[in-house]
């Protein structure tokens, strides 16, 4: 945690897939419970999923498969597939950090910028807590504290109205076309890391945060 004076600007992150590399896991997870559908879970589909949560995810396999469940079904089903993902990542450390994800982040405290996380994960302070992460940031809103999951703009709107910052000084980071999505709607500026093709509808995009500078994106956005 930091302390500031009326800051210019807040950064927002994604978590999932931006700062930490969860995919794998999650793909894991998923791979264990698709089979009784009769349901082949590629790693392409798992990119598809990127930016859902866990009900969310479950949906989009479940129309793909043609397969309709009770609520019931489907709310026992998603709490198996955490159960799978949360014994997946008991040893979860540091080196799930996605590629210069620390150094950007000690950059923009170093310089002064207020970070969030507005992850739509109801395992974020488990990811924050493993990966070291979570001493950065003066503001945490995961998918507990939310009721309409991204690309609703809620979770951005939450974190702008807690700080007390205006919406075009939030800088959001995502790695997702649906959390893209959720920013814009808030009215926020949006930084995409990862493949263009993917974040078309963001301000930025770099394909990873190791050609990035915090100050570089701070100056970029205070020239608009
Ligand atoms: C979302 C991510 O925030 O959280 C997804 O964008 C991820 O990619 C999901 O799969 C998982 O969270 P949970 O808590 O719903 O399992
Ligand atoms: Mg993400």
């Amino acid at each position: 945690m930091h302390d500031t004076l009326e800051p210019r600007f807040v950064f927002i992150f994604d978590l999932d897939g931006l700062l930490i590399n969860t995919s794998p896991y999650h793909y894991k997870a998923w791979k264990k419970i698709t089979p009784r559908f009769g349901f082949e879970f590629t790693e392409s589909f798992n990119e598809e999923l990127k930016g859902f949560n866990r009900l969310q995810s479950l949906d989009k396999i479940l129309a793909k498969a043609n397969i309709k469940l009770t609520e019931t079904e489907k709310h026992n089903l998603s709490e198996e597939k955490n159960e799978l993902y949360l014994s997946l990542i008991q040893n979860m450390n540091e080196s799930d950090l996605m590629p210069g994800t620390e150094e950007f982040i000690k950059e923009a405290v170093r310089i002064k910028i207020p970070l969030a996380i507005g992850s739509g994960s109801k395992n974020a302070m488990t990811l924050l807590n493993k990966t070291g992460l979570i001493k950065y940031f003066n503001l945490i809103i995961d998918g507990n504290m939310i009721s309409k999951p991204k690309p609703d703009p809620e979770i951005f709107l939450s974190i702008a109205q807690k700080l007390n910052i205006p919406i075009k000084r939030c800088i959001v980071f995502e790695d997702s076309a649906s959390g893209i999505t959720a920013a814009k709607k808030a009215g926020m500026y949006v930084v995409g890391i990862g493949d263009a093709a993917h974040l078309e509808a963001a301000d930025l995009v770099f394909n990873s945060f190791k050609n990035v500078r915090a100050h570089e994106i701070a100056n970029w956005f205070s020239i608009i």
